[in-house]
Protein backbone atom coordinates (compact mmCIF):
# COMPACT_ATOMS: atom_id res chain seq x y z
CA UNK A 1 0.00 0.00 0.00
CA UNK A 2 1.35 3.12 -0.72
CA UNK A 3 1.31 5.68 1.92
CA UNK A 4 -1.47 7.90 0.57
CA UNK A 5 -4.03 4.94 0.40
CA UNK A 6 -2.78 3.48 3.42
CA UNK A 7 -5.27 2.80 6.18
CA UNK A 8 -5.29 2.03 9.97
CA UNK A 9 -6.54 -1.33 10.51
CA UNK A 10 -9.27 -1.11 13.51
CA UNK A 11 -9.90 -4.13 15.13
CA UNK A 12 -13.74 -5.24 15.64
CA UNK A 13 -14.51 -6.09 18.88
CA UNK A 14 -18.19 -7.86 18.56
CA UNK A 15 -20.16 -8.20 22.01
CA UNK A 16 -23.65 -8.90 20.84
CA UNK A 17 -23.31 -12.34 22.88
CA UNK A 18 -22.73 -10.38 26.02
CA UNK A 19 -23.67 -6.61 26.24
CA UNK A 20 -26.24 -7.60 23.42
CA UNK A 21 -27.40 -10.85 25.06
CA UNK A 22 -27.89 -8.68 28.18
CA UNK A 23 -30.59 -6.69 26.50
CA UNK A 24 -33.95 -7.71 28.76
CA UNK A 25 -35.57 -10.54 26.64
CA UNK A 26 -32.65 -10.86 24.39
CA UNK A 27 -31.07 -14.54 25.32
CA UNK A 28 -30.36 -16.98 23.02
CA UNK A 29 -29.86 -21.04 24.08
CA UNK A 30 -26.38 -22.49 23.36
CA UNK A 31 -26.67 -23.93 20.22
CA UNK A 32 -28.11 -20.13 19.12
CA UNK A 33 -25.01 -18.93 20.59
CA UNK A 34 -22.46 -21.08 18.67
CA UNK A 35 -24.40 -20.46 15.15
CA UNK A 36 -24.01 -16.73 15.97
CA UNK A 37 -20.15 -16.82 16.93
CA UNK A 38 -19.61 -19.67 13.91
CA UNK A 39 -20.95 -16.49 11.98
CA UNK A 40 -19.02 -13.66 13.67
CA UNK A 41 -15.75 -15.72 13.08
CA UNK A 42 -16.65 -16.03 9.31
CA UNK A 43 -17.77 -12.69 8.82
CA UNK A 44 -14.16 -11.51 9.86
CA UNK A 45 -14.91 -10.42 13.60
CA UNK A 46 -11.51 -9.70 15.31
CA UNK A 47 -12.67 -10.64 18.85
CA UNK A 48 -15.66 -12.24 19.61
CA UNK A 49 -17.40 -11.51 23.69
CA UNK A 50 -18.72 -14.70 23.98
CA UNK A 51 -20.13 -14.00 27.63
CA UNK A 52 -19.84 -13.37 31.06
CA UNK A 53 -19.04 -16.52 32.48
CA UNK A 54 -19.33 -16.17 36.56
CA UNK A 55 -22.97 -14.87 35.34
CA UNK A 56 -24.53 -18.22 35.36
CA UNK A 57 -23.67 -21.97 34.50
CA UNK A 58 -25.43 -21.38 31.26
CA UNK A 59 -23.14 -18.50 30.46
CA UNK A 60 -19.93 -20.52 31.57
CA UNK A 61 -20.60 -23.43 29.01
CA UNK A 62 -21.25 -20.63 26.18
CA UNK A 63 -18.13 -19.28 26.54
CA UNK A 64 -16.50 -22.58 27.09
CA UNK A 65 -17.84 -24.07 23.83
CA UNK A 66 -17.38 -20.76 21.67
CA UNK A 67 -13.50 -20.93 23.15
CA UNK A 68 -13.31 -24.41 21.64
CA UNK A 69 -14.64 -24.26 18.55
CA UNK A 70 -13.59 -20.45 17.25
CA UNK A 71 -10.48 -20.71 15.09
CA UNK A 72 -9.56 -17.39 14.19
CA UNK A 73 -10.97 -14.84 16.17
CA UNK A 74 -9.97 -13.95 19.95
CA UNK A 75 -12.75 -15.34 22.04
CA UNK A 76 -13.27 -12.66 25.41
CA UNK A 77 -14.81 -13.80 28.86
CA UNK A 78 -16.02 -10.67 31.12
CA UNK A 79 -15.13 -10.64 34.52
CA UNK A 80 -15.90 -7.69 37.34
CA UNK A 81 -12.84 -6.63 39.30
CA UNK A 82 -13.35 -10.00 41.65
CA UNK A 83 -10.93 -12.71 41.86
CA UNK A 84 -13.72 -15.69 41.45
CA UNK A 85 -15.27 -13.65 38.67
CA UNK A 86 -11.01 -13.20 36.95
CA UNK A 87 -10.99 -16.81 37.84
CA UNK A 88 -13.78 -18.30 36.32
CA UNK A 89 -13.54 -15.91 32.62
CA UNK A 90 -10.09 -17.28 32.63
CA UNK A 91 -11.58 -21.03 32.75
CA UNK A 92 -13.77 -20.36 30.41
CA UNK A 93 -11.62 -18.85 28.01
CA UNK A 94 -8.64 -21.62 28.31
CA UNK A 95 -9.29 -23.65 25.53
CA UNK A 96 -9.17 -20.86 22.98
CA UNK A 97 -6.88 -20.38 20.20
CA UNK A 98 -6.84 -16.86 21.30
CA UNK A 99 -8.06 -16.29 24.53
CA UNK A 100 -8.58 -12.86 26.64
CA UNK A 101 -10.03 -11.82 30.05
CA UNK A 102 -12.18 -8.76 29.76
CA UNK A 103 -12.18 -7.17 33.36
CA UNK A 104 -13.87 -4.10 34.14
CA UNK A 105 -14.84 -1.44 36.90
CA UNK A 106 -16.55 1.06 37.47
CA UNK A 107 -14.45 4.96 37.64
CA UNK A 108 -16.91 7.79 38.21
CA UNK A 109 -17.82 9.60 41.09
CA UNK A 110 -21.25 8.55 41.16
CA UNK A 111 -20.72 5.07 40.81
CA UNK A 112 -17.38 4.62 43.29
CA UNK A 113 -19.70 6.53 45.98
CA UNK A 114 -23.08 4.57 45.20
CA UNK A 115 -22.38 1.59 43.77
CA UNK A 116 -19.31 0.64 44.95
CA UNK A 117 -19.33 2.61 48.15
CA UNK A 118 -15.16 2.98 47.74
CA UNK A 119 -12.78 5.51 47.45
CA UNK A 120 -10.33 6.30 44.68
CA UNK A 121 -7.34 4.92 46.04
CA UNK A 122 -8.69 1.84 46.69
CA UNK A 123 -10.14 1.07 43.40
CA UNK A 124 -6.48 2.34 42.17
CA UNK A 125 -5.63 -0.73 43.78
CA UNK A 126 -8.66 -2.95 42.87
CA UNK A 127 -7.68 -2.26 39.11
CA UNK A 128 -3.56 -3.14 40.16
CA UNK A 129 -4.77 -6.49 41.55
CA UNK A 130 -7.53 -8.20 39.59
CA UNK A 131 -5.05 -6.86 36.31
CA UNK A 132 -2.41 -8.77 37.77
CA UNK A 133 -4.11 -11.43 38.38
CA UNK A 134 -5.84 -11.84 35.37
CA UNK A 135 -2.54 -11.42 33.37
CA UNK A 136 -1.01 -14.49 35.51
CA UNK A 137 -4.04 -16.68 33.89
CA UNK A 138 -3.85 -15.08 29.89
CA UNK A 139 -1.42 -12.92 27.96
CA UNK A 140 -4.33 -10.66 26.40
CA UNK A 141 -6.25 -8.84 28.95
CA UNK A 142 -8.58 -5.76 28.23
CA UNK A 143 -9.43 -3.56 30.97
CA UNK A 144 -12.38 -1.20 30.83
CA UNK A 145 -12.93 1.79 33.25
CA UNK A 146 -16.98 1.61 33.20
CA UNK A 147 -18.72 5.22 33.07
CA UNK A 148 -15.15 6.85 31.71
CA UNK A 149 -17.45 9.59 30.46
CA UNK A 150 -18.27 10.61 33.19
CA UNK A 151 -15.34 10.12 35.20
CA UNK A 152 -12.50 13.17 35.87
CA UNK A 153 -9.80 12.82 33.23
CA UNK A 154 -7.00 13.03 35.56
CA UNK A 155 -8.48 9.92 38.16
CA UNK A 156 -9.14 8.57 34.72
CA UNK A 157 -5.63 8.50 33.58
CA UNK A 158 -4.28 7.06 36.94
CA UNK A 159 -6.75 4.48 36.29
CA UNK A 160 -5.37 3.65 32.55
CA UNK A 161 -1.41 4.50 34.19
CA UNK A 162 -2.18 1.25 36.57
CA UNK A 163 -4.09 -0.99 34.52
CA UNK A 164 -1.46 -0.58 32.09
CA UNK A 165 1.29 -0.88 34.26
CA UNK A 166 0.03 -3.98 35.48
CA UNK A 167 -0.06 -5.83 32.36
CA UNK A 168 -3.87 -4.80 30.45
CA UNK A 169 -3.11 -4.78 26.52
CA UNK A 170 -6.01 -2.77 25.75
CA UNK A 171 -8.05 -0.04 27.57
CA UNK A 172 -11.12 0.30 26.99
CA UNK A 173 -13.26 3.40 27.69
CA UNK A 174 -16.47 3.17 27.54
CA UNK A 175 -19.40 5.53 27.07
CA UNK A 176 -21.45 3.46 29.55
CA UNK A 177 -24.65 5.35 29.91
CA UNK A 178 -24.37 7.31 26.13
CA UNK A 179 -24.12 10.34 27.31
CA UNK A 180 -20.92 11.59 25.79
CA UNK A 181 -21.08 13.62 21.92
CA UNK A 182 -18.38 12.90 19.56
CA UNK A 183 -15.86 15.95 20.19
CA UNK A 184 -16.24 15.14 24.16
CA UNK A 185 -15.04 11.09 23.09
CA UNK A 186 -12.55 12.19 20.81
CA UNK A 187 -11.02 14.56 23.15
CA UNK A 188 -11.18 12.06 25.85
CA UNK A 189 -9.20 9.48 24.07
CA UNK A 190 -6.56 12.44 23.02
CA UNK A 191 -5.90 13.44 26.44
CA UNK A 192 -5.27 9.97 28.35
CA UNK A 193 -3.06 8.52 25.25
CA UNK A 194 -0.87 12.07 25.75
CA UNK A 195 -1.13 11.88 29.60
CA UNK A 196 -0.77 8.31 29.94
CA UNK A 197 3.14 7.34 30.61
CA UNK A 198 3.10 4.13 28.59
CA UNK A 199 -0.36 4.50 26.54
CA UNK A 200 1.54 3.27 23.37
CA UNK A 201 1.51 -0.46 24.73
CA UNK A 202 -1.71 -0.77 25.26
CA UNK A 203 -4.44 -0.68 21.96
CA UNK A 204 -7.64 1.90 22.83
CA UNK A 205 -11.33 0.91 22.37
CA UNK A 206 -14.24 2.49 22.10
CA UNK A 207 -17.11 1.31 23.70
CA UNK A 208 -20.60 3.19 22.93
CA UNK A 209 -23.75 2.93 24.06
CA UNK A 210 -27.18 4.69 21.74
CA UNK A 211 -29.06 6.40 24.62
CA UNK A 212 -29.11 9.57 22.37
CA UNK A 213 -28.57 7.87 19.25
CA UNK A 214 -24.57 8.69 18.93
CA UNK A 215 -23.17 5.20 19.66
CA UNK A 216 -21.60 4.84 16.26
CA UNK A 217 -20.54 8.70 15.65
CA UNK A 218 -18.61 8.46 19.32
CA UNK A 219 -17.32 5.02 17.87
CA UNK A 220 -16.39 7.09 14.85
CA UNK A 221 -14.88 9.92 16.86
CA UNK A 222 -12.93 7.41 18.97
CA UNK A 223 -10.85 6.43 16.11
CA UNK A 224 -10.01 10.34 15.28
CA UNK A 225 -8.87 10.37 18.97
CA UNK A 226 -6.46 7.15 18.49
CA UNK A 227 -8.71 4.05 19.99
CA UNK A 228 -8.01 1.53 17.37
CA UNK A 229 -11.16 -0.92 18.65
CA UNK A 230 -14.62 -0.74 18.34
CA UNK A 231 -16.82 -2.79 20.82
CA UNK A 232 -20.04 -3.14 18.97
CA UNK A 233 -23.20 -5.49 18.40
CA UNK A 234 -25.33 -6.75 15.53
CA UNK A 235 -28.12 -4.93 15.52
CA UNK A 236 -27.32 -2.18 17.35
CA UNK A 237 -28.32 -4.74 20.39
CA UNK A 238 -27.24 -4.21 24.04
CA UNK A 239 -27.73 -2.60 27.56
CA UNK A 240 -31.00 -0.03 27.04
CA UNK A 241 -30.73 1.83 23.85
CA UNK A 242 -28.24 -0.83 22.41
CA UNK A 243 -24.36 -0.80 21.62
CA UNK A 244 -22.75 0.84 18.70
CA UNK A 245 -24.33 -1.13 15.87
CA UNK A 246 -21.55 -3.35 13.77
CA UNK A 247 -23.15 -3.08 10.39
CA UNK A 248 -23.29 1.10 10.61
CA UNK A 249 -19.71 1.66 12.23
CA UNK A 250 -18.25 -1.04 9.24
CA UNK A 251 -20.11 0.81 6.62
CA UNK A 252 -19.20 4.29 7.60
CA UNK A 253 -15.28 3.38 7.32
CA UNK A 254 -16.38 1.64 4.01
CA UNK A 255 -18.31 4.00 2.77
CA UNK A 256 -16.89 6.89 3.66
CA UNK A 257 -13.03 5.65 3.32
CA UNK A 258 -12.15 9.22 1.29
CA UNK A 259 -12.75 10.71 5.46
CA UNK A 260 -12.08 7.92 7.79
CA UNK A 261 -8.61 6.31 6.65
CA UNK A 262 -9.12 3.01 7.86
CA UNK A 263 -10.52 -0.43 7.35
CA UNK A 264 -11.87 -3.06 9.41
CA UNK A 265 -11.33 -7.25 8.35
CA UNK A 266 -15.52 -7.51 7.93
CA UNK A 267 -16.75 -8.86 4.96
CA UNK A 268 -19.63 -7.03 4.61
CA UNK A 269 -21.93 -9.23 1.76
CA UNK A 270 -22.30 -10.93 5.26
CA UNK A 271 -24.00 -8.56 7.82
CA UNK A 272 -27.43 -9.02 6.26
CA UNK A 273 -26.94 -12.43 7.07
CA UNK A 274 -25.53 -11.70 10.50
CA UNK A 275 -28.78 -9.44 11.78
CA UNK A 276 -31.15 -11.63 10.33
CA UNK A 277 -29.74 -14.33 12.19
CA UNK A 278 -29.32 -12.32 15.45
CA UNK A 279 -32.99 -10.88 14.99
CA UNK A 280 -34.34 -14.37 14.59
CA UNK A 281 -32.70 -15.86 17.54
CA UNK A 282 -33.45 -13.18 19.75
CA UNK A 283 -37.08 -12.25 18.47
CA UNK A 284 -35.66 -9.26 18.74
CA UNK A 285 -37.25 -7.53 15.18
CA UNK A 286 -35.26 -5.08 13.67
CA UNK A 287 -36.77 -1.85 12.84
CA UNK A 288 -37.67 -1.28 8.76
CA UNK A 289 -36.10 1.96 8.50
CA UNK A 290 -32.63 0.84 10.41
CA UNK A 291 -29.25 1.82 8.22
CA UNK A 292 -28.06 -0.84 6.39
CA UNK A 293 -29.74 -3.76 7.69
CA UNK A 294 -33.58 -2.62 7.73
CA UNK A 295 -35.92 -3.58 4.96
CA UNK A 296 -36.24 -0.70 3.68
CA UNK A 297 -32.54 0.54 3.43
CA UNK A 298 -32.31 -0.11 -0.12
CA UNK A 299 -36.38 0.24 -0.96
CA UNK A 300 -37.61 3.49 -2.96
CA UNK A 301 -41.15 4.32 -2.71
CA UNK A 302 -40.96 8.14 -4.01
CA UNK A 303 -42.07 8.72 -7.70
CA UNK A 304 -38.97 11.18 -7.88
CA UNK A 305 -36.43 8.68 -6.01
CA UNK A 306 -37.73 5.82 -8.21
CA UNK A 307 -37.29 7.66 -10.99
CA UNK A 308 -33.21 8.55 -10.38
CA UNK A 309 -32.89 4.60 -9.12
CA UNK A 310 -33.87 3.83 -12.63
CA UNK A 311 -31.26 6.25 -14.21
CA UNK A 312 -28.59 5.67 -11.58
CA UNK A 313 -28.75 3.86 -8.21
CA UNK A 314 -25.85 6.60 -7.28
CA UNK A 315 -28.64 9.43 -7.32
CA UNK A 316 -30.13 7.79 -3.94
CA UNK A 317 -28.19 5.16 -2.50
CA UNK A 318 -24.63 5.45 -1.22
CA UNK A 319 -23.34 1.85 -0.75
CA UNK A 320 -24.96 -0.78 -3.01
CA UNK A 321 -27.28 -3.16 -2.04
CA UNK A 322 -24.65 -5.93 -3.03
CA UNK A 323 -21.93 -5.11 -0.28
CA UNK A 324 -24.02 -5.95 2.62
CA UNK A 325 -25.37 -8.86 1.18
CA UNK A 326 -29.03 -7.67 -0.07
CA UNK A 327 -29.76 -8.99 -3.41
CA UNK A 328 -30.84 -6.25 -4.86
CA UNK A 329 -32.61 -2.70 -4.48
CA UNK A 330 -36.00 -2.67 -3.98
CA UNK A 331 -38.70 -0.22 -5.88
CA UNK A 332 -41.92 -0.83 -3.45
CA UNK A 333 -44.87 0.57 -5.35
CA UNK A 334 -46.89 3.01 -3.25
CA UNK A 335 -48.84 5.77 -3.81
CA UNK A 336 -46.23 8.02 -4.87
CA UNK A 337 -44.60 6.08 -7.33
CA UNK A 338 -44.47 7.12 -10.39
CA UNK A 339 -45.16 5.44 -14.17
CA UNK A 340 -41.22 4.46 -14.69
CA UNK A 341 -40.76 2.65 -11.87
CA UNK A 342 -44.39 1.18 -11.87
CA UNK A 343 -43.43 -0.26 -15.69
CA UNK A 344 -40.00 -1.18 -14.14
CA UNK A 345 -41.88 -3.57 -11.65
CA UNK A 346 -44.01 -4.87 -14.46
CA UNK A 347 -41.04 -5.89 -16.67
CA UNK A 348 -39.49 -7.25 -13.57
CA UNK A 349 -42.35 -9.17 -13.21
CA UNK A 350 -42.62 -10.45 -16.82
CA UNK A 351 -45.85 -7.93 -17.85
CA UNK A 352 -45.43 -5.90 -21.52
CA UNK A 353 -48.47 -4.07 -21.06
CA UNK A 354 -50.23 -2.05 -24.29
CA UNK A 355 -50.61 2.20 -23.38
CA UNK A 356 -54.46 2.01 -22.61
CA UNK A 357 -53.76 -1.56 -19.96
CA UNK A 358 -50.76 0.05 -18.57
CA UNK A 359 -52.91 3.65 -17.68
CA UNK A 360 -55.45 1.45 -16.37
CA UNK A 361 -53.63 -1.02 -14.33
CA UNK A 362 -50.90 2.13 -13.19
CA UNK A 363 -54.55 3.78 -11.50
CA UNK A 364 -55.63 0.96 -10.22
CA UNK A 365 -52.50 0.40 -8.11
CA UNK A 366 -52.41 4.07 -6.83
CA UNK A 367 -55.77 3.33 -5.73
CA UNK A 368 -54.70 0.53 -3.96
CA UNK A 369 -51.87 1.73 -3.02
CA UNK A 370 -54.21 4.82 -1.36
CA UNK A 371 -56.46 1.82 0.45
CA UNK A 372 -53.66 -0.91 1.59
CA UNK A 373 -50.73 -0.29 3.64
CA UNK A 374 -48.44 -2.72 1.70
CA UNK A 375 -48.48 -3.42 -2.02
CA UNK A 376 -46.70 -6.38 -2.97
CA UNK A 377 -45.43 -8.00 -6.06
CA UNK A 378 -48.36 -10.34 -5.42
CA UNK A 379 -50.82 -7.46 -5.52
CA UNK A 380 -49.32 -6.26 -9.11
CA UNK A 381 -49.55 -9.52 -9.71
CA UNK A 382 -53.16 -9.82 -9.24
CA UNK A 383 -54.03 -6.53 -10.08
CA UNK A 384 -52.20 -6.75 -13.67
CA UNK A 385 -54.11 -10.85 -14.41
CA UNK A 386 -57.08 -9.16 -13.10
CA UNK A 387 -59.26 -9.26 -15.78
CA UNK A 388 -61.72 -6.00 -15.14
CA UNK A 389 -60.64 -2.97 -16.83
CA UNK A 390 -59.29 -3.20 -20.19
CA UNK A 391 -60.89 0.47 -21.07
CA UNK A 392 -63.32 -1.31 -23.53
CA UNK A 393 -65.68 -2.54 -21.17
CA UNK A 394 -69.36 -1.71 -21.74
CA UNK A 395 -70.55 -2.18 -17.94
CA UNK A 396 -68.66 -0.91 -15.28
CA UNK A 397 -68.96 -0.28 -11.12
CA UNK A 398 -69.92 3.20 -10.27
CA UNK A 399 -70.28 2.00 -6.56
CA UNK A 400 -71.45 -0.40 -4.38
CA UNK A 401 -72.89 -0.18 -1.08
CA UNK A 402 -73.34 -3.73 1.03
CA UNK A 403 -75.03 -4.28 4.24
CA UNK A 404 -74.69 -7.33 5.94
CA UNK A 405 -74.10 -9.34 9.46
CA UNK A 406 -76.04 -11.05 11.67
CA UNK A 407 -79.21 -9.03 11.38
CA UNK A 408 -80.67 -9.72 7.68
CA UNK A 409 -81.55 -9.19 4.97
CA UNK A 410 -78.30 -8.71 3.32
CA UNK A 411 -78.33 -5.82 0.97
CA UNK A 412 -76.88 -4.67 -2.17
CA UNK A 413 -77.06 -1.29 -3.89
CA UNK A 414 -75.30 -1.38 -7.18
CA UNK A 415 -75.01 1.54 -9.14
CA UNK A 416 -73.28 0.58 -13.08
CA UNK A 417 -72.41 2.66 -15.94
CA UNK A 418 -73.66 0.23 -18.77
CA UNK A 419 -72.60 2.12 -21.61
CA UNK A 420 -72.72 5.67 -20.25
CA UNK A 421 -75.94 5.43 -18.52
CA UNK A 422 -75.86 5.20 -14.72
CA UNK A 423 -78.37 2.46 -13.43
CA UNK A 424 -78.88 1.85 -9.88
CA UNK A 425 -80.78 -1.00 -8.04
CA UNK A 426 -80.86 -2.38 -4.81
CA UNK A 427 -81.01 -6.19 -4.46
CA UNK A 428 -81.49 -8.67 -1.56
CA UNK A 429 -79.59 -12.16 -1.51
CA UNK A 430 -79.02 -15.19 0.82
CA UNK A 431 -75.91 -13.26 1.63
CA UNK A 432 -73.58 -10.38 0.74
CA UNK A 433 -72.22 -11.69 -2.27
CA UNK A 434 -75.89 -13.01 -3.74
CA UNK A 435 -77.22 -9.54 -2.91
CA UNK A 436 -74.50 -8.25 -5.23
CA UNK A 437 -74.87 -10.85 -8.15
CA UNK A 438 -78.71 -10.39 -7.67
CA UNK A 439 -78.48 -6.63 -8.06
CA UNK A 440 -76.21 -7.52 -11.26
CA UNK A 441 -78.68 -9.66 -12.69
CA UNK A 442 -81.46 -6.76 -11.75
CA UNK A 443 -79.49 -4.12 -13.91
CA UNK A 444 -78.25 -6.49 -16.68
CA UNK A 445 -80.44 -9.14 -17.26
CA UNK A 446 -79.13 -12.50 -18.49
CA UNK A 447 -79.10 -16.66 -19.15
CA UNK A 448 -75.46 -16.68 -17.96
CA UNK A 449 -75.47 -19.44 -14.99
CA UNK A 450 -72.88 -19.23 -12.53
CA UNK A 451 -70.51 -22.31 -12.69
CA UNK A 452 -67.83 -21.17 -10.30
CA UNK A 453 -67.10 -18.39 -7.30
CA UNK A 454 -63.20 -19.04 -5.46
CA UNK A 455 -61.51 -16.48 -3.28
CA UNK A 456 -58.44 -16.33 -2.22
CA UNK A 457 -55.86 -14.25 -0.52
CA UNK A 458 -53.00 -12.30 -2.31
CA UNK A 459 -51.08 -12.10 0.12
CA UNK A 460 -51.01 -12.73 4.02
CA UNK A 461 -52.68 -10.26 6.14
CA UNK A 462 -55.95 -8.34 7.25
CA UNK A 463 -55.62 -5.90 4.92
CA UNK A 464 -54.71 -8.33 1.97
CA UNK A 465 -56.52 -7.94 -1.21
CA UNK A 466 -58.78 -10.63 -1.93
CA UNK A 467 -58.84 -12.48 -5.67
CA UNK A 468 -61.98 -13.57 -7.11
CA UNK A 469 -62.86 -16.31 -9.71
CA UNK A 470 -65.95 -16.31 -11.58
CA UNK A 471 -66.64 -18.32 -14.33
CA UNK A 472 -69.77 -17.67 -16.35
CA UNK A 473 -71.72 -20.54 -18.50
CA UNK A 474 -74.03 -19.65 -21.56
CA UNK A 475 -75.06 -22.20 -24.51
CA UNK A 476 -72.53 -24.28 -23.38
CA UNK A 477 -69.52 -22.11 -23.19
CA UNK A 478 -68.09 -20.79 -20.51
CA UNK A 479 -65.48 -17.73 -19.66
CA UNK A 480 -64.00 -17.22 -16.71
CA UNK A 481 -62.42 -13.58 -15.07
CA UNK A 482 -60.73 -12.50 -12.08
CA UNK A 483 -60.55 -9.01 -10.15
CA UNK A 484 -59.19 -8.42 -6.94
CA UNK A 485 -59.71 -5.86 -4.42
CA UNK A 486 -58.84 -5.18 -0.55
CA UNK A 487 -62.76 -5.43 -0.66
CA UNK A 488 -64.20 -9.10 -0.95
CA UNK A 489 -67.69 -7.91 -1.80
CA UNK A 490 -66.39 -5.35 -4.55
CA UNK A 491 -63.47 -8.14 -6.48
CA UNK A 492 -66.62 -10.28 -6.99
CA UNK A 493 -69.11 -8.42 -8.58
CA UNK A 494 -65.62 -6.88 -10.98
CA UNK A 495 -64.99 -10.31 -11.19
CA UNK A 496 -68.81 -11.46 -12.41
CA UNK A 497 -68.96 -8.13 -14.58
CA UNK A 498 -65.59 -9.27 -15.91
CA UNK A 499 -67.36 -12.34 -17.21
CA UNK A 500 -70.01 -10.98 -18.71
CA UNK A 501 -68.23 -8.17 -20.36
CA UNK A 502 -66.28 -11.32 -22.26
CA UNK A 503 -69.61 -12.83 -23.08
CA UNK A 504 -70.57 -9.59 -24.21
CA UNK A 505 -67.37 -9.51 -26.34
CA UNK A 506 -67.47 -12.95 -27.84
CA UNK A 507 -71.33 -12.07 -29.07
CA UNK A 508 -69.95 -9.01 -31.04
CA UNK A 509 -67.41 -11.14 -32.26
CA UNK A 510 -70.08 -13.84 -33.71
CA UNK A 511 -69.61 -16.79 -31.16
CA UNK A 512 -72.65 -17.53 -29.62
CA UNK A 513 -74.19 -15.23 -31.21
CA UNK A 514 -76.73 -14.80 -27.98
CA UNK A 515 -78.38 -11.42 -26.72
CA UNK A 516 -76.76 -11.00 -23.43
CA UNK A 517 -78.39 -7.78 -22.74
CA UNK A 518 -81.63 -8.28 -22.56
CA UNK A 519 -83.10 -5.44 -20.75
O1 LIG B 1 -21.06 -0.37 29.00
C1 LIG B 1 -20.10 -0.76 29.67
O2 LIG B 1 -19.42 -0.01 30.37
C2 LIG B 1 -19.79 -2.19 29.62
C3 LIG B 1 -18.54 -2.64 30.30
C4 LIG B 1 -18.73 -3.94 30.96
C5 LIG B 1 -17.44 -2.67 29.30
O3 LIG B 1 -20.49 -2.93 28.99
ZN1 LIG C 1 -21.79 -1.86 27.59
Amino acid sequence: MSAATEKDRVIIFDTTLRDGEQSPGASMTLEEKLEVADLLDAMGVDIIEAGFPIASNGDFEAVTEIAKRIKRATVAGLARAINADIDRAGEAVRFAAKPRIHTFVSTSPIHLEFQMKKSEAEVLDIITATVTRARNLVSDIEWSAMDATRTPIDYLCRCVDAAIKAGATTINLPDTVGYATPDEYRDMFIQVRERVANSDKAIFSAHCHDDLGLAAANSLAALEGGARQIECTINGLGERAGNAALEEVVMAIKTRGDKLRYATGIESTMLTRASKLVAAVTSFPVQYNKAIVGRNAFAHESGIHQDGMLKNQQTYEIMTPASVGVSKTSLVMGKHSGRAAFRDKLRELGYELGENAFEEAFNRMKDLADRKKHVYDEDIEALVGDEVGSGQDRIKVESLTVICGTQGPQLATLTLDVEGTHKTVQASGNGPVDACFNAIKALVPNEAQLELYQVHAVTEGTDAQAEVSVRLGENGRSVTAKAADPDTLVASTRAYLAALNKLMVKRNKGVNPQTLMAG
